[in-house]
């Protein structure tokens, strides 16, 4: 199963059978994202995206379907830059957002709870210093000069009010910093629970 649109909280919207296991429909997406292009063509949405696509899966969606994504949601921090892959959706005119832009901030993901956290990485709060910006900031403002989309979510007022404040710009010698500290560390990989094997050949895939 996949899923040809950018959504939101994880397998939570998908049905469930009577053991709370996702019940996996097996339409192939490119049928999908034909239906999808009707609805775009009639002018009942405005674009159309993806979600979780690896490069193969979207190689095909290209070849075999007419509307290019107008945008792909996937996971992306300086944990995981992915810079090979970003250039390629750029490449072909697909604008990149980037899900769970903390990393391991987010309390679902199983992976990345026994480790430091992205937000408190030493050369992010580092760069920070010089802006007046915690380590948060860095990481959105690390995905904005990467042209991205960031998507953070929080429900904490003075949160939601720090991450608007990460929208300004670092210097290239501070974009230096930030790429070192790439661990091509992927913390979500539903495809256990979706019965599709994702990401394949995507950094940060761990078979
Ligand atoms: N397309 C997909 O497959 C997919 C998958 C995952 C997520 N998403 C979407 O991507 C968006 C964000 O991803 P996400 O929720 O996984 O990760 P995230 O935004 O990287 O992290 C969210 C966590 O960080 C905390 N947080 C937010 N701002 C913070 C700050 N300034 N300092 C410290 N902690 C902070 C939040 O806590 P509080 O809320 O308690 O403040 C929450 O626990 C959501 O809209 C989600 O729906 C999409």
């Amino acid at each position: 199963m996949h899923w040809p649109v950018a959504f939101g909280r994880g397998d939570s919207m998908f049905p469930k059978d009577n053991n709370g296991n996702t019940i996996n429909g097996d339409t192939d997406f490119v049928d999908t994202w034909k239906a999808m292009e009707k609805t775009f063509k009639k002018g009942k949405a405005k674009a159309i995206g993806i979600s979780n696509f690896s490069r193969k899966e979207t190689e095909r969606l290209l070849k075999e379907t007419e509307v290019v994504p107008a945008a792909h949601q996937i996971e992306l921090h300086p944990y995981l830059q992915q810079n090979e892959a970003c250039a390629w959706f750029r490449s072909k005119g697909i604008h990149v957002q980037q899900y769970s832009p903390f990393g391991n901030q987010n309390e679902v993901y199983s992976k990345g709870q026994n480790m430091g956290k992205l937000i408190d990485d030493p050369t992010l709060v580092e760069v920070g210093k010089k802006y007046n910006k915690n380590g948060a900031q860095v990481a959105l403002a690390w995905g904005i000069a990467q042209g991205h989309s960031v998507l953070p979510k929080s429900k904490t007022p003075s949160r939601i009010k720090d991450n608007l404040e990460g929208d300004f710009r670092l210097e290239q010698a501070d974009l230096e910093k930030l790429k070192g500290v790439d661990k091509q560390m992927r913390f979500n990989d539903p495809s256990a629970n979706f019965g599709w094997n994702f990401y394949i050949d995507e950094d940060g895939k761990v078979a």
